[in-house]
């Protein structure tokens, strides 16, 4: 009996041991995959933080202000650590004409209201005065350079226009998430020439997205929505392999009932992926991974704001569905009760209009309830958890769209390649 017991012991004590190694083993990977701000000695230098400041503006004033609350842990620490910040972003595509339209002078403005301090706007991001701006710039100073992709050789990561970035600067610190699907001069071929490391906020989203992807708590629920079942193909091939099961809602679905024989009506569809939808369709039966569809659907006749909407369960010929109905929540709310970790990426119906919007706050509203690890892609989903004002109950909103897109699509991405093959001294 004495024996049985010390041989109990003895299992548990090397079960204890391997979960502990390689929960260490999986945190040390994390950790080291990428250098943090925190490994670099910033006092008395001058620190060029790349941020995803691409954020909507409106009559000249910014519209959503996410992206930039989401960059001030690395910009207030940076400061804290007796640095001086020169902040760089682009906004909107301006083809690398100088365009007032596309400035980041309103981005500084509302930075300098957030800091409650003088944010200096550089005239450029290259060149002699901006140079010698840079220069002059004491511990505890920010300055805003001018939108980046004011110059082509930006996007065309040109190793000159990487080298004059780095000219104004001692460390680079890259906190652009958003952007670090682009191979840029500025995400990319900048840290090549600064000790380089990534922000708080960079640290965040690879973190989550890394948790997702490599090592996720089970079951793993994802949650695939949007226009188009183009969009996410990529990504619905990766999450087969992943994810334990995947719900499908907004107009992509509907290709996906038309690959199963149902009648869609006048639903988007996009015929030529009828084909490819079917085969996902059994590669997910293979691989065991339980796919849920909507079971009943809104339509309308029309789409428009006032349209009235009817609850069916077999779409009517002439009519197109736009959201989720009541029974296919119930089915999702009852998948999600299982779940560990939920990642969603795109709205369950047309959630631009208020009455169309039913699914997707529903849905949103019961995974901010859950205890489990909530994870939202950026872009549409980002911007309607936002709206709703749920953010704080989901583990993480990415700040990123089409960079959590290809994340989840298992790319890597350039941005974050660079910092982890980069100069870190
Ligand atoms: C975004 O908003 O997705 C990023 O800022 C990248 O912008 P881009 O698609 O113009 O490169």
């Amino acid at each position: 009996m004495l024996k049985i017991k010390v041989f109990a012991v003895l299992v548990s004590f090397c079960l204890l041991l391997t979960t502990y190694k390689s929960s260490f083993a999986r945190r040390s990977k994390l950790a080291d995959s990428m250098p943090s701000i925190e490994g670099i000695n910033l006092q008395g230098k001058r620190v060029i933080v790349r941020v995803d400041f691409n954020v909507p503006l409106e009559n000249g004033e910014v519209a959503d202000d996410t992206r930039i609350t989401a960059a001030l842990p690395t910009i207030r620490y940076a400061l804290s650590q007796g640095a001086s910040v020169i902040l760089m972003s682009h906004l909107g595509r301006p083809k690398g004409q100088a365009n007032p339209e596309y400035s980041l002078k309103p981005v500084a403005e509302y930075l300098s209201r957030l800091l409650g301090q003088e944010v200096i706007m550089a005239p450029d991001c290259v060149g002699e005065e901006v140079r010698s701006m840079a220069q002059q710039l004491k511990p505890g100073s920010i300055m805003m350079l001018e939108n980046l992709r004011y110059h082509n050789e930006e996007e065309a990561n040109d190793p000159g226009f990487a080298r004059a970035l780095a000219s104004l600067a001692d460390v680079y610190i890259n906190d652009a998430f958003g952007t670090a699907h682009r191979a840029h001069a500025s995400t990319a071929g900048i840290a090549e020439h600064l000790p380089s490391a990534a922000g708080f906020l960079m640290g965040k989203e690879v973190e989550y997205f890394d948790r997702i992807l490599q090592n996720p708590s089970r079951p793993l629920c994802a949650i695939l929505g949007g226009a188009k079942v183009s969009d996410k193909i990529e990504v619905l091939t990766n999450l087969l392999d992943l994810a334990d099961t995947i719900i499908i809602g907004g107009g992509m679905a509907y290709t996906f009932l038309a690959a199963m024989g149902k009648e869609i009506g006048n639903s988007k569809v996009e015929n030529d992926k009828i084909g490819l939808a079917r085969e996902i369709l059994n590669a997910a039966q293979e691989k065991g991974v339980n796919i849920i569809l909507p079971i009943d659907h809104v339509v309308v006749n029309e789409i428009t704001a006032d349209a009235a909407t009817q609850i069916v369960e077999s779409i009517p010929e002439g009519t197109m569905a736009i959201d989720i109905g009541p029974k296919t929540i119930a089915i999702i709310k009852e998948a999600l009760l299982e779940t560990e970790t939920v990642v969603w990426n795109g709205p369950l119906g047309m959630f631009e209009i208020a009455a169309f919007a039913r699914g997707t706050e529903e849905i949103a509203r019961f995974i901010a309830g859950l205890s489990a690890t909530t994870v939202v892609g950026g872009g549409d989903t980002a911007a309607a958890i936002n709206q709703l004002g749920l953010a704080d109950h989901f583990s993480h909103v990415s700040t990123g769209g089409g960079a959590s897109l290809e994340y989840l699509e298992g790319k890597v991405l350039p941005g974050v390649a660079a910092l982890k093959s980069g100069r870190t001294k």
